[in-house]
Formats: structure tokens, C-alpha cells, sequence
């Protein structure tokens, strides 16, 4: 039986890709449940640097199934929202590889990724007040952050597609890949990635993260941090390798 989510570790990169291309990889709660498992399982891994977000078919996802939104109730322990906690809070860099439509979850998810390469056919479409919903996985915070109160207005309220190219004007991709597959430019940046010091990725994505605001507060946080990545074996490796004219090892 092919399976609806397929899930796999390559080179130290936990892909995710959605299989379920006849119903534009609508998310079920079977899906969400795989997909939490696997990425509580790679945080506590150690060997796993990121997860990459991928579709198969025309679209990346069209959101949540919607006979699974009528038929099953949103509880505390529902695997969509374990899943919702967990890209609220992996400390694993996230990145995905989108096209054609991302819909609903499929559009959130991306607030939470580190980098996002899309095709031109992309369109990102937060449709909740459409289907007489309300906006989810703190896309009513995330947006604004990113496009600004009145975009987010815009996008939140009236549901509307927006294209590839808008969407990296806006900054809510990194990058559109023209006539090209986005996948292997994810998988390039998660490459470049897993050439550098693991923790200072780790805490480096935590700064970017942080909720502290006030300039001073936020200036301690990253002290407290930096202090402790000077006394760790990653910076001596990376200092010697400099001083050696080498590439650093950190594996
Ligand atoms: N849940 C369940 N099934 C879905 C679905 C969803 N979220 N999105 C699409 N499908 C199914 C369709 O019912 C259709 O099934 P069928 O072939 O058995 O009739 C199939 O996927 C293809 O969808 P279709 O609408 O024909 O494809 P399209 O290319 O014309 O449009 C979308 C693609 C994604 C724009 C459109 O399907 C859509 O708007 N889907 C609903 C998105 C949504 O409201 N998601 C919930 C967000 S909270």
C-alpha cells in the first residue's frame, strides 16, 4: 500500500514528503500523527540536522482533510495538534520545498520554516475565514510579524491565493526556483547547513526564535549563549581550522 506521508533520514536530513497527490496531499489525522511521531523521534536523534517539508503531485497540501475536520473533534490529544506544538517547538531547522497550491496547514506551516524554496506554480492561500474558520498555527501572530498588519488583514480576512512572486516579495518564500524543482534546492540548502557547527545552528535558530523583545533582554540572552559557545569544542575546531587554511570538521 503506498503510504500517505513518507517519511525518511538522508544525510542527517529527516524528509517529510506528502503522498497523497489525488487529494492534493490533504493532511488526515493518521498523516499529522506520522509525521509528530517522526519529528519528536529526529529532536531527540542527535544525528539529524533538519526536517524538509515536501508534496508529491501539482500541489504541496491542501490543508487539513476536510471530512476529517467534520467528523472528528479538535481535542488536547489530537495528532493535529501535537503536530501544531511540535513546529512550534522543535529546535530542528525546518525547511520545505513547495509548489502549486499550499493551502490552509500547508500555507501556515511554511511561517514556521527556515527556509522555503517554491516553484513559480506556487500559490499560498490562508482560506480559513472562507470555509467559515479561523486562522491557526499562530498564522494570526506569524503573519503580521512577516507581511505586516494590513497584508496579513488582507490575506487572513479575505482568503485570497497569492503567487510565487509575491509571496517572495512578501517574504514568505526564500526563493522561487523558475523551471526548476524546488526539492533539490531545499536539499541544497540543508546540505550547506550540515556543513556547520550543530549547536551553534541549534542556538543560533533559538535566538531567532526568542520571544524577548527589549533590546538589553534580548542582548543578555544572546551573551549568556555566545559565552558558552566560546568555551565549546565547536569554536576550537572552527578556530583551528581557520588557522590551518582547512575546512572544519564537525561531524
Ligand atoms: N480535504 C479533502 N479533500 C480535498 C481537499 C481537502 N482539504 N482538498 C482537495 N481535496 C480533494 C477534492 O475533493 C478532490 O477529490 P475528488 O477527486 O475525489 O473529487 C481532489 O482533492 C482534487 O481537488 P480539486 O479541487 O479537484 O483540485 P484543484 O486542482 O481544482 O484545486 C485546491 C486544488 C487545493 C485549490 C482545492 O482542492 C481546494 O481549495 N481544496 C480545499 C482547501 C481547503 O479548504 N482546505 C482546508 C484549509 S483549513
Amino acid at each position: 500500500m503506498t503510504e500517505p506521508v513518507q517519511i525518511a533520514v538522508r544525510d542527517h536530513v529527516l524528509e517529510i514528503r506528502l503522498n497523497r497527490p489525488d487529494k492534493k496531499n490533504a493532511i488526515t489525522a493518521a498523516m499529522y500523527g506520522a509525521m509528530a511521531e517522526a519529528m519528536d523521534a529526529a529532536a531527540k536523534d542527535g544525528t539529524v540536522r533538519a526536517i524538509l517539508f515536501s508534496g508529491a503531485g501539482d500541489a504541496f497540501c491542501a490543508g487539513n482533510d476536510l471530512g476529517d475536520f467534520l467528523s472528528q473533534p479538535l481535542k488536547a490529544d489530537s495528532p493535529v495538534l501535537h503536530f501544531l506544538r511540535v513546529i512550534a517547538s522543535t529546535p530542528l531547522v525546518m525547511i520545505a520545498a513547495v509548489q502549486g497550491p499550499c493551502v490552509g496547514i500547508g500555507a501556515t506551516l511554511l511561517l514556521h520554516c527556515d527556509h522555503v524554496a517554491a516553484s513559480e506554480t506556487t500559490t499560498l492561500q490562508y482560506n480559513f475565514v472562507k470555509i467559515a474558520l479561523v486562522p491557526e498555527a499562530a498564522s494570526s501572530l506569524l503573519l503580521p510579524r512577516a507581511v505586516g498588519r494590513l497584508k496579513a488583514a488582507e490575506l487572513l480576512l479575505l482568503g485570497e491565493p497569492v503567487g510565487a512572486f509575491e509571496a517572495q516579495a512578501l517574504g514568505l518564500v526564500s526563493l522561487v526556483v523558475e523551471d526548476g524543482d524546488p526539492l533539490g534546492a531545499a536539499r541544497a540548502f540543508a546540505m550547506r547547513l550540515s556543513a556547520l557547527a550543530p549547536t551553534a545552528v541549534r542556538l543560533s535558530r533559538q535566538l531567532l526564535r526568542s520571544e524577548s523583545e527589549g533590546t538589553a533582554a534580548r542582548m543578555a540572552e544572546e551573551n549568556a549563549i555566545f559565552a558558552k559557545q566560546l568555551g565549546s569544542a565547536e569554536f576550537k575546531e572552527a578556530v583551528a581550522a581557520f588557522m590551518q587554511k582547512r575546512r572544519p570538521n564537525f561531524a
